[in-house]
Parts: C-alpha cells; sequence; structure tokens
C-alpha cells in the first residue's frame, strides 16, 4: 500500500495554533530554546514575522525574523524536521522571509549561521560579511 503525503504549504505562524508543532522542532535538534517554553514563546511572539511549513496540520519547519520594518532583518531561526530535510522547505521558508523584507528597501539581511548550515545558506546567495569588506562581531553568552 502507497501513502500520499499532503502538500507542504507555508503560511505565516500563528502561535495558538502551532506552538506544540514549532516546539517541537526546537526539540528534534537539540536546541537549548526548547528548554524554557514560556521564554521560547515569548521569542516567538516578539518576532517581527515568522512562518511555519505545514504538512497537514504538522508543523515541518519553522523560521522567524526580527527586523525594524525599515532597513534591516535579522533572521533568527530556520528549522526543518529532522525526516523532511533536504527537500526544498528549508529555501522556502527563508524566501518566504526574504520576500517579506525585499532587498530594495532592506538592504540588510543578516544572520548567524549555524555549524554545518553554510552551505545552505550560500545556496541561497547570502555571502559572509567579509565578502563586502565588513567584520560582522558578536557577543555570546555560549
Ligand atoms: C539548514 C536547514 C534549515 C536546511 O533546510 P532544508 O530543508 O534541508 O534545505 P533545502 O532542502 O531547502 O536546501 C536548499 C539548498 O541548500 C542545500 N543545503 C541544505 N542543507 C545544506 C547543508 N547543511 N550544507 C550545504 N548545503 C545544504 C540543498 O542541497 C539545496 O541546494 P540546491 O538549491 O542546490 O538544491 C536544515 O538542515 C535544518 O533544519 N538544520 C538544523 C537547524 C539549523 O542548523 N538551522 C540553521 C540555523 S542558522
Amino acid at each position: 500500500m502507497t501513502t500520499t503525503r499532503p502538500p507542504v504549504l507555508i503560511h505565516e505562524a500563528d502561535v495558538a495554533e502551532h506552538f506544540a508543532g514549532i516546539i517541537g522542532l526546537y526539540q528534534a535538534h537539540g536546541w537549548t530554546h526548547a528548554s524554557d517554553p514560556a521564554r521560547l514563546r515569548i521569542a516567538i511572539e516578539h518576532s517581527s514575522f515568522a512562518v511555519v511549513a505545514l504538512e497537514g496540520t504538522r508543523v515541518v519547519g519553522f523560521a522567524r525574523a526580527m527586523s525594524d520594518e525599515a532597513f534591516a532583518v535579522y533572521i533568527a531561526d530556520i528549522l526543518v524536521a529532522p525526516d523532511r530535510q533536504r527537500q526544498g522547505i528549508g529555501r522556502t521558508l527563508a524566501e518566504a522571509i526574504l520576500h517579506h523584507y525585499p532587498m530594495d528597501r532592506f538592504h540588510h539581511q543578516v544572520l548567524v549561521a549555524e555549524r554545518g548550515a553554510e552551505g545552505f545558506y550560500r545556496r541561497l546567495g547570502m555571502v559572509p560579511v567579509t565578502s563586502f569588506g565588513l567584520t560582522a562581531f558578536i557577543r555570546s553568552g555560549r
């Protein structure tokens, strides 16, 4: 017997509806955000724009961004369910955010890439800040 998966659709995230699925993605990747659900919920609610990838009712991907809504956008997290990676979902989520903050207005689209995700961002056309003769600085509690 063969089963057909529903198509993956991108929607603006609804925290009330999608939070359980979203935190499941952070858990699946072992990200520390999942250890404090209330704090993660605040982070998502205060993000400027957040999208989910839904396969039926299952949340198989999530991405969020913070912006001043004028010049700059910072992409915070992009997560795809481990069993749904390399199927174009991450690209679709990232493009939903990048299109929401188009380059003709938002001249700074920035993010910090996790180890192992650099190639993914390069495939999206993003380049290290050093390509522009710039240096990125970070103060991290890790
Ligand atoms: C990184 C991540 C979001 C990518 O999502 P995905 O759905 O697997 O990526 P896609 O299938 O949309 O891939 C888009 C392109 O990037 C490439 N790609 C994906 N992951 C890659 C990786 N880790 N390294 C190099 N290239 C990668 C794909 O081959 C594809 O290339 P193509 O355009 O030539 O076909 C996903 O692997 C993930 O959730 N990782 C764990 C969480 C994480 O580290 N997120 C990044 C936070 S900074």
